[in-house]
């Protein structure tokens, strides 16, 4: 259970860096935040030279003193603690900390993150400057929350020294028993990789060819799960301490695929993310939607906090396409929308100097003259008017099955073809679905899906039998299952369900394919309805990058290939199960297909499709715990647009917000600048 964060309305503010500051800037900067509305601030993140200048001497004086202003300004504190960068005295003193990556390089220092993740002195230095830390602010009444860490595993998210090796040693004892399980589950018989004892097991290196999958599937967990040990290490440090307030550490959802947040999930207190755009892309306020559904989904569907993301433009994208007018705010309140019960940024002030001179700020460099500034002010305000929608939810009727090992085992050598890829699939439906608004969580394929009646599982290769039995059994009570291509193939250790394709759920969706025929680059086949029978889509559609030998058994053909290596061949399947249906998707439709199929199967499913969104306009309940729904419109076109209001139409002009309330309709806050 989420605990609350002791703050009025939403959270406002950003990471908050003053060491890099005379502090005769602090007054102004408390001054600066005030006027912003800033109500939160991130502090001490990268701190920890400053904190503990030499090894177990440390300096809180400047702490204490920008904690005292920031409360007396009435700003709270998310305070962090500073492991995300290793002193250089550490790095001297311990030079066998430094990461060495799967091909033998030992990385350096002198940015940030330069430490094994399995190394104790490290473990033994994070825990004394967080247990110093912690027992000189537990209680402070401006500290909020704990920050632990930073975007854990976001440089360096697996170690390949020998510390590591011998920790993932230990890891595969504990999680296999014995050498022979081992043995067993990796399939070593192949290439002649049988181990006789587990100390002849090393981390996955670079080898001459693709190292057995199933061990660098092992390895991918043992790594997510070492992070995750240094940061429950450090939260249970500071819960002793301190354990009235909540304890977060800031996820990368949906950028990174370092980490299973599926279990980080349960070790936090308070969801927090950081999104950043994909600035040159025009449709990135989709792959913000999805990162913002998939947080929601992580806090189980309880308000979340986004941690970070940017003014304008950051300076690591190879073009840091700055945000224009409007688009600030247009970002802050979709995450909002979806769920973020606060809006922060990377960071509070410009910096001068470093490796981020050129990120935008909520102030820039060029100071308060300036339209970001202003933009800053005016996004304060207007999350101050929004300040109810705060612990309201955000109810899907639709599910989207997401789970980092299909795409651990997705990323490994010698798949089918290169074009299987769980963020394009996942992306691809995942779009239509927005576009439709249609709103969807996420869910890990293992979860309670009972209280959703679509599911929609586009790349779930990794198919345990314990998440077929529970996919069978919700479409048996009644559920409709849509999947796509390559789902249900293999178990935990990638290896092949047996007996036909996708082996785990044939009997779910009543088909059995007898080979894979994989599309040339640039391929495409025909689709059509096949005869007699009635098409979900309006035929011909086209299909692109995959296709199958498939059979059906028990379900029907709802759209064929006519063309191509499966001529003939169904590429779409329905299926009656129990009480509920299964769709087949087999190949990659075109869009149009697509949401043909996708409208199908919502209708099976019972679930209602806004009509009149026009294209770019998204729309977003937050349910109130008052019993007032509130409804987040935002028009990302260069167009006014016109939606469907509860008292009639409601114009939203191009590039704006508005916020609609259930009863009556009102709005609330005024359009953004455009
Ligand atoms: C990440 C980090 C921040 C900063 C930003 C820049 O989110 O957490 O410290 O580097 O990226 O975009």
């Amino acid at each position: 259970m989420a605990q609350r964060l002791r703050l009025e309305g939403l959270a406002y503010g950003g990471d908050y860096n003053p060491e890099q500051w005379p502090e005769e800037v602090w007054a102004e900067d408390v001054a600066l935040m005030r006027e912003a509305g800033v109500n939160l601030v991130s502090l001490g993140i990268f701190s920890w030279a400053r904190l503990e200048p030499r090894p177990g001497e440390f300096d809180f004086g400047w702490l204490d003193r920008i904690i005292a202003l920031l409360h007396e300004g009435g700003i709270r504190v998310d305070l962090a603690t500073p492991t995300a960068a290793p002193p250089a005295w550490f790095q001297k003193a311990h030079p066998d900390v430094r990461p060495v990556t799967a091909d033998g390089r030992v990385l350096g220092y002198g940015a940030r993150q330069t430490y094994c993740p399995s190394s104790p002195e490290y473990a033994a230095a994070a825990a004394r400057i967080t247990r110093e830390l912690v027992a000189r602010y537990a209680g402070h009444p401006a500290v909020v929350l704990w920050h632990v860490h930073n975007e854990y595993g976001c440089h360096v998210a697996r170690c390949y020294c020998e510390r590591s090796a011998a920790a993932f040693r230990d890891w595969l004892r504990d999680r296999h028993k014995t050498v022979d399980a081992l043995n067993e589950a990796w399939g070593t018989a192949f290439w002649g990789q049988r181990y006789d004892s587990f100390d002849e097991i090393d981390a996955p290196r670079e080898a001459p060819t693709a190292v057995n999958p199933a061990q660098q599937l092992d390895f991918r967990r043992f790594s997510s799960d070492a992070l995750l040990a240094l940061y429950t290490a450090e939260r249970d440090i500071i819960r002793a301490a301190d354990p009235d307030v909540p304890v977060t550490t800031n996820f990368m959802a949906g950028l990174s695929d370092n980490l299973d947040y599926w279990s980080w999930a349960r070790e936090v207190d308070l969801v927090a993310t950081d999104h950043y755009l994909t600035a040159e892309r025009a449709d990135n306020q989709i792959g913000l939607a999805l990162s913002a559904d998939l947080t929601r989904s992580l806090a189980f569907g309880e308000p979340w906090l986004l941690m970070e993301h940017s003014t304008s433009a950051v300076n690591w994208q190879p073009r840091n396409i700055a945000k224009r007018p409007g688009e600030m705010a247009r970002n802050s309140l979709a995450h909002v929308a979806r769920g973020a019960d606060g809006v922060m940024f990377f960071q509070w002030r410009a910096s001068r100097a470093g490796a981020e001179k050129y990120h935008s700020a909520m102030l820039p460099h060029a100071g308060t003259d300036t339209r970001l500034w202003r933009e800053v002010v005016d996004l304060g305000a207007r999350l101050r008017e929004l300040a109810p929608l705060r612990g309201s939810r955000v109810r899907a009727q639709v599910a989207l099955v997401w789970d980092w090992e299909s795409r651990w085992a997705l990323e490994l050598e010698y798949r089918p073809s290169v074009d299987l890829d769980f963020r394009e699939r996942i992306d691809a439906y995942y779009e239509r679905l927005w576009r439709a608004g249609i709103t969807v969580d996420f869910v890990h394929p293992g979860a309670d899906l009972s209280g959703y009646r679509l599911v929609v599982a586009p790349s779930m290769y990794v198919t345990r039998a314990a998440w077929a039995e529970n996919l069978r059994a919700w479409v048996r009570s009644g559920g409709t299952l849509l999947t796509s291509y390559f789902t249900g193939i293999v178990d935990e250790n990638d290896a092949v369900h047996p007996g036909g394709y996708p082996g785990a759920l044939r009997d779910v969706l009543g088909v059995r394919a007898e080979e894979f025929l994989p599309l040339r680059r640039g391929e495409t086949t025909t689709l059509v309805a096949p005869p007699r029978m009635d098409g979900a889509a309006a035929a011909p559609g086209t299909a692109s990058r995959w296709a199958e030998d498939l059979a059906l058994e028990g379900a029907s053909a709802v759209l064929q290939h006519a063309d191509g290596p499966a001529a003939g061949r169904p590429a779409v399947t329905r299926h009656a199960f129990g009480a509920g249906t299964a769709w087949y998707v087999a190949t990659a439709p075109d869009t149009g297909t697509l949401d043909a199929l996708l409208r199908a199967a919502l209708a099976d499913a019972g679930v209602h499709t806004p009509s009149g969104l026009p294209d770019g306009v998204e729309r977003v309940r937050r349910v109130g715990a008052d019993g007032r729904d509130r409804e987040i419109v935002i028009n990302h076109t260069l167009s006014d647009a016109t939606v469907p209001g509860p008292e009639g139409p409601v114009s939203v002009p191009a590039g704006t917000v508005r916020v609609l309330a259930s009863e009556p309709l009102e709005s609330v806050g005024s359009p953004t600048d455009q």
